[in-house]
């Protein structure tokens, strides 16, 4: 190493570790709240939860707070001031201000608490906006700061959860809030809507085939199998070969798992626009990384953009296989919104249907763990495309398919 390659090193050095010491230093100095609540009934907290700190969601399924103690982390030595809050236990007076981790000393009502006030004193209310909201009505208010009351009063309805943090003035509102990890499945599920909860029926005879395309993506669809297996469904999974051939493990699981894997061609590309001879290859050597991941070769195909030709229909024939496109079209590619995803399916799901969603948008997954458990609600089994052919129509080789309706 020459003596300027010498220089530059330590120079480079030093300014990694300056700037990194001058972050956590930065972070460290960032003045922030923390809490805790007393809860009574809840299987995962009893008496006061974990301190948690600035903008999360704190609250536990089944159950209320009966007190809170809030406080602050950071402040400058130099600002004066501190955290206050008052809260109206229901059907009570307001309770004189406590401050800086006092407890409230309401738990002994056990009514719970209808509203909260929180308020800076000093420097701080000078320098800082402090921002909260309560979980009252099924859902976190919307923010509400510096003294004012969040909850609503005298309606006899309680809070059921507390979210606070602190922002610079001229800082604008919070950022979106952490979820305690214990809340985080009924926290998502929490953001859809379900529509028509009434029409739910109990009729076991639907059945219903959701498939996924363009995967496996080792993230996603696991994340999806996960939900797939809590819900006792079973899917169908067209897969590229590109994805397919590093990613075994997952081909390995959905077969394990009782999941149906089809064909979506090599590297995605539409079969009626090819040579015979790169047609030829992309279905084969799809074909062969699946049998090299699970054992068997696959006896279906998804063409992509459910586009193929005549001459793609003799290669199936060749090979023993038949062509599965779909009748419910989500287009959770186009729009990548989880609500739409639901809305759509639902609207439309009937007995024998087929489904086309992608399992490598994570809005699709997230749909999904909402999705599957409210067909299953309506009365539909989850059946892979062979299953759901079952009693209902032979797949022939050669043939296309876009649903199994009931003869
Ligand atoms: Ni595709």
């Amino acid at each position: 190493m020459n003596k300027i390659k010498k220089i530059s090193f330590f120079i480079v050095v030093f300014c990694f570790v300056f700037l990194g010491i001058k972050n956590t230093f930065a972070n460290e100095k960032e003045l922030k709240t923390i809490y805790s609540a007393y809860f009574e009934k809840s299987e995962l907290v009893k008496g006061w939860s974990n301190i948690v700190e600035d903008n999360t969601k704190l609250w536990y399924q089944n159950d209320y707070p009966l007190d809170f103690k809030i406080g602050l982390i950071n402040q400058d030595k130099n600002l004066t001031g501190t955290i206050s809050y008052e809260v109206k236990p229901l059907n009570k007076e307001w309770i004189s201000k406590k401050e800086n981790l006092q407890e409230i000393g309401t738990y002994i009502s056990k009514d719970g608490i209808e509203a909260i006030k929180i308020k800076l004193t000093g420097d701080l209310n000078k320098l800082y906006d402090v921002y909260y909201s309560v979980l009252q009505n099924g859902e976190f208010g919307e923010w509400i700061k510096n003294g004012e009351v969040s909850g609503e009063e005298n309606k006899g309805k309680i809070i059921y959860g507390l979210r606070i943090s602190v922002i610079k003035k001229g800082g604008g509102l919070p950022q979106e809030s952490k979820v305690l990890a214990s809340n985080k499945k009924e926290d998502k599920s929490k953001n859809f809507i379900i529509e028509n909860k009434e029409d739910v029926t109990e009729d076991t005879g639907k059945k219903i085939a959701l498939t996924y395309d363009d995967g496996p993506n080792p993230r996603l669809t696991n994340r999806l199998l996960d939900i797939l297996k809590e819900n006792n469904a079973k899917a169908t999974f067209f897969v590229v070969g590109l994805n397919a051939k590093s990613n075994f493990d997952t081909l390995k699981r959905m077969y394990a798992e009782g999941h149906e894997i089809g064909n979506h061609t090599y590297a995605h590309k539409d079969l009626a626009r090819q040579s015979r001879e790169s047609r030829y290859e992309a279905i084969v050597s799809t074909n062969n990384i699946i049998k090299d991941a699970i054992g068997v070769y696959p006896k279906l195909i998804r063409p992509p953009y459910g586009s193929y030709n005549k001459e793609t229909i003799d290669i199936l024939k060749e090979l023993s296989m038949s062509s599965i496109l779909w009748n419910i079209d989500t287009l959770d590619w186009k729009h990548k919104d989880a609500q739409k995803i639901i809305d759509h399916v639902l609207k439309n799901a009937k007995d024998g249907d087929i489904v086309l969603m992608h399992d490598i948008h994570e809005t699709t997954i997230r749909a999904n763990e909402v999705l599957i458990k409210e067909l299953i609600n309506r009365g539909f089994e989850l059946v892979s495309v062979s299953e759901l052919s079952k009693n209902r129509a032979k797949i022939e080789v050669g043939q296309t398919y876009n649903s199994f309706k009931k003869k």
